[in-house]
């Protein structure tokens, strides 16, 4: 036996190991991914699908990140403190502020109108956004309320 066919099977053994190891970071990686995406998705059945929640994150990080931070936690603690000029900082839409009181329709003016008619500092993305990616920024941001939230939102109309 040369030395290197000593070494054969060892060689294959550590190739072996290392796809093995690879496949298998990558599966957990797949699953933490769309368990990410999809980590709200139980039950009870959401009105939106995965593919609406990914469509809703690039659609959010281009028109309403910069206001209410790229996963929807808002960008101050203070948003329920007016500012100097009376309107008011945009609130979190991740389940923690009061989203979770607006039917899907309110929700969906809301993003038609903006805040601006009514002092506020939010602009009408009516003519900005397709309905589509209108309702897909909403799957978006609600895929971060919990069962609890999405539950209560449900008693208060949500999808009707
Ligand atoms: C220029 C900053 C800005 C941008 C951009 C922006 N918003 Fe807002 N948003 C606000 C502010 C400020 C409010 C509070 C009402 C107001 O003052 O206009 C608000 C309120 C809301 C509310 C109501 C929340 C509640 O608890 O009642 C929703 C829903 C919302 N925004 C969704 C969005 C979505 C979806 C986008 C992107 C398509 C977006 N916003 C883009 C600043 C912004």
């Amino acid at each position: 036996m040369t030395e290197l066919m000593k070494f054969i099977p060892l060689i294959l053994l550590t190739l072996a190991t290392f796809v093995g190891c690879n496949d298998g970071s990558e599966e957990t990686q797949q699953s933490a991914a769309s368990s990410a995406v999809t980590q709200n998705t139980g039950s009870p059945e959401r009105w939106y699908s995965q593919p609406q929640v990914e469509r809703g994150s690039q659609v959010f990080s281009e028109n309403c990140a910069v206001c209410h931070g790229d996963q929807a936690q808002g960008l101050t603690e203070n948003w329920k403190q007016r500012l100097d000029d009376g309107s008011f900082p945009a609130p979190p839409l991740n389940g923690s502020a009061h989203a979770w009181h607006h039917s899907l329709a309110l929700l969906t003016e809301v993003v038609e109108k903006g805040g601006t008619a009514f002092g506020g500092k939010m602009p009408p993305f009516a003519d900005v956004l397709t309905d589509d990616d209108k309702q897909a920024a909403i799957a978006y941001f609600q895929s971060f309320w919990d069962e609890d939230t999405y539950l209560g939102w449900l008693d208060v109309g949500g999808v009707d």
